[in-house]
């Protein structure tokens, strides 16, 4: 039964992606065709007043000191720089914002906070004389240990390419070009330069490639870095399945491809099989491109294809008649926005007994424990990692926070030494119990854990590091009121205390306001809203990537064995119930789901179907609720997934308010990879559309059928 509750207001799913985009986007043309039409000669006007070496030139970086990135103007002909700089979480270019790690923002499950992301990170980069950010990174986390986790929008690709077009909208809405990267399965940090991803057709096309494929197709992102990796044996800067029959003719894109940092491999296969540019500098794709041009290995047409790409982006980012200048910086206003984002990705695990938000005023003590409460945890390693400004740390946050009405008292526990005091550093079994005496004596703990996660190396377990783990078990047994904070890129295994601390906090890495975000949450100014992009396991075997086969691998290859079943769906397959679930987050209120509605009991395929759920804020304060939809092809011929995201939408309710949210199902939210007849397909029979809180928290389901 529908509940009857509250004032209705109608949330539109594509009203909402179009008013967050600001643009009006038609499939294959970017702006008006007229335009386009005009570019395209401008283009070609420019291509036939080029000599070959100039056209060399453009296609290989140039190593210039302070650039992560740069190709050098050609005067001549009124072209000027490309200025490449990373990253994913703040411009790299000197120091500056320092904004939550990708990870957070998917945890924010926000599309218009993600276009705000990347509006705030295109200005910064424009602001720096740059004009292409080397992101977002849309890989799929796939091995737990992964050491690039923290960059990505973890493991749902729905949820990835929602992400990840919409920040790229924003990023490009500055006039700065974005470049998705690694294309593609780029998911391990253990031999990333040389393993071979050996994963089916209809795996990379459900799990991998679908981000790559929105910001193609949805963003009309510019340009696509190809991975170190290989794929299926092929390296990806020179693999043409990749690079040339899905990028450039299945999904039409008009951009151009960069390798990744030294990922290119070969001149005549690089450049015959549809890489672009050689980064950063030109052993392949300089001097051997130009003799491989006039011995006739690399077509004419072929290299003019590659300029074309490059001058046509030009055009149409205005760089030809805007060159990369330096201006000033709001940072206050990027700050802002940082905090905005991280604050909104803060995932509140568990709050057993309404633990949280903490109410100052029934305290008289609080004891903060942690190697690292004292400093902020900003960001993640590698070439994401940013120079921050300056950044504000939970316990000088916590402490400003609660100014004279208690009493704030910190253990800096590091595992074998007491940075905290003066004598002799003691063992880790002293410092153990120096915690559990400072906890005991306090009204409340707080326990700051994290770990460090960076691009180059994987993690070496996915427990926390450090002796972490028996610190927080230390401190709970010496006191029930603990709360842990987590500050870490991706899942930890937590099942050893996390059913005796009663309130658990995902912080991710949050930027430069880390502690700020950290504190506004738990004494309440800040409602959680965040929820998991990934799963958090009870324990490691509980993952879909468990041989060694799997990860790191065998022979040079990563066999993708799991196929689709990764993340949740492994889960869900297996029947294996998960510490904490995808989608799952806890806020300071409560909703209520009504019944769903579907359009129609009864489509074709190829049609799609609107499906609406009411959801009533039924605590006493505002907050925001995530509402998540899963589809389940309940008859399919080949294995399927119980779930997968195939639609959500973030809602802001009053007490008592009540809100219909409704989503488009098309086509392919029902549809699977065919690989013998290459397409997408729906297949006649029943299906389930789920409507919840988490993956695991479904509160409304209904059926309906596809009829032949
Ligand atoms: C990383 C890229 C990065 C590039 C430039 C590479 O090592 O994989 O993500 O954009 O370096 O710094």
């Amino acid at each position: 039964m529908a509940k009857k509750i509250g004032r209705r207001t109608f949330i539109k799913q594509s009203t909402v992606a179009a008013a967050a985009a600001g643009v009006t986007y038609r499939t294959g043309v970017s702006f008006a065709a007229a335009g386009a039409q005009a570019d395209e000669a401008k283009v070609d006007a420019l291509l036939g007043r080029m000599t070959l070496e100039e056209k060399i030139q453009m296609l290989h970086g140039t190593l210039r000191r302070g650039f992560i990135g740069y190709v050098p103007a050609i005067p001549r002909l009124g072209i000027p720089e490309l200025t490449l700089t990373d990253g994913p979480a703040g411009v790299r270019h000197g120091p500056g914002t320092m904004f939550p790690a990708p990870v957070a923002l998917a945890a924010t499950w926000d599309r218009s906070l993600a276009r705000d992301f990347g509006a705030a990170l295109g200005a910064e980069t424009k602001a720096k004389g740059q004009n292409i950010l080397l992101g977002p990174m849309v890989n799929i986390v796939r091995v737990p240990e992964g050491g690039r986790n923290f960059e990505t929008f973890g493991e749902d690709p729905y949820l990835t390419a929602q992400i990840c077009t919409a920040e790229i909208r924003g990023i490009q809405s500055q006039g700065v070009m974005a470049e998705v990267k690694h294309y593609a399965a780029n998911n391990q940090e253990k031999d990333r330069l040389q393993v071979s991803a050996e994963v089916d057709e209809r795996t990379l096309r459900e799990i991998y490639l679908p981000a790559f494929e929105a910001a193609v197709k949805e963003a009309k992102v510019g340009s696509v870095m190809a991975a170190y990796n290989k794929v299926n044996g092929t390296f990806s800067s020179e693999n043409t399945h990749l690079l040339k029959d899905i990028l450039k003719t299945e999904w039409a894109f008009d951009g151009f491809v960069v390798s990744d940092w030294g990922a290119t491999h070969s001149t005549v296969e690089a450049a015959n099989n549809g890489l672009d540019i050689e980064m950063p500098g030109g052993a392949f794709f300089g001097e051997a491109l130009l003799a491989a041009g006039r011995a006739g290995h690399v077509s004419q047409a072929t290299i003019d294809d590659k300029v074309r790409r490059i001058l046509r982006m030009m055009v149409r980012f205005g760089f030809l008649d805007r060159p990369a200048k330096v201006g000033p910086i709001d940072f206050k206003a990027q700050r802002q926005v940082a905090r905005r984002v991280a604050e909104a990705g803060v995932v509140l695990l568990k709050n057993e007994g309404n633990l949280l938000p903490l109410d100052i005023s029934s305290f008289k003590s609080i004891a903060v424990i942690g190697a690292y409460a004292d400093r902020a945890a900003s960001g993640g390693g590698g070439s994401a990692r940013m120079a921050p400004l300056n950044t504000v740390g939970p316990l000088g946050a916590i402490a400003d926070k609660i100014g004279n009405r208690a009493v704030l008292q910190f253990l800096k526990f590091v595992p074998g030494k007491d940075l905290s005091k003066s004598d002799p550093p003691t063992t880790g079994a002293g410092l153990l119990a120096d915690a559990a005496q400072l906890a005991k004596e306090c009204d409340l703990a707080l326990v700051f854990a994290r770990d460090f996660e960076t691009e180059g190396a994987d993690r070496a377990a996915i427990t926390l590091p450090d002796e972490q783990d028996e610190l927080i078990s230390t401190v709970v047994q010496a006191n029930p009121r603990t709360v842990v904070v987590l500050n870490t890129g991706c899942m930890v295994l937590v099942s050893r205390w996390a059913d005796v601390v009663p309130a658990i906090v995902q912080a991710w890495y949050s930027g430069a306001d880390d502690g700020n975000v950290v504190a506004d949450v738990l004494f309440g100014d800040v409602n959680p809203s965040g929820k998991l992009p990934i799963t958090f396991p009870r324990t490691r075997e509980d993952t879909g990537v468990v041989t060694a086969e799997q990860y790191p691998g065998a022979n040079g290859k990563g066999l993708y064995a799991e196929g689709v079943f990764i993340g949740y769906r492994h889960f869900d397959k297996d029947n294996i119930a998960p510490q904490f679930a995808f989608g799952h987050g806890l806020s300071y209120t409560t909703f209520e789901y009504g019944t769903v509605k579907l359009s129609s009991k009864r489509i074709k395929p190829g049609e799609s179907l609107t499906v609406e759920v009411e959801v009533k804020n039924s605590g006493r304060r505002e907050g925001a609720e995530v509402v998540q939809f899963y589809v389940q092809d309940l008859q399919a011929s080949v294995p399927r997934p119980i779930k997968e995201l195939k639609g959500f939408e973030k809602i802001v309710l009053r007490p008592g308010q009540a809100k219909v949210v409704r989503i488009n199902l098309d086509a392919r939210s029902m549809a699977f990879y065919d690989v013998t007849k290459k397409q997408w397909l729906v297949e006649p029979g029943q299906f389930k559309v789920m409507c919840g809180s988490s993956s695991r928290d479904i509160r409304v389901s209904a059926e309906f059928e596809v009829g032949a």
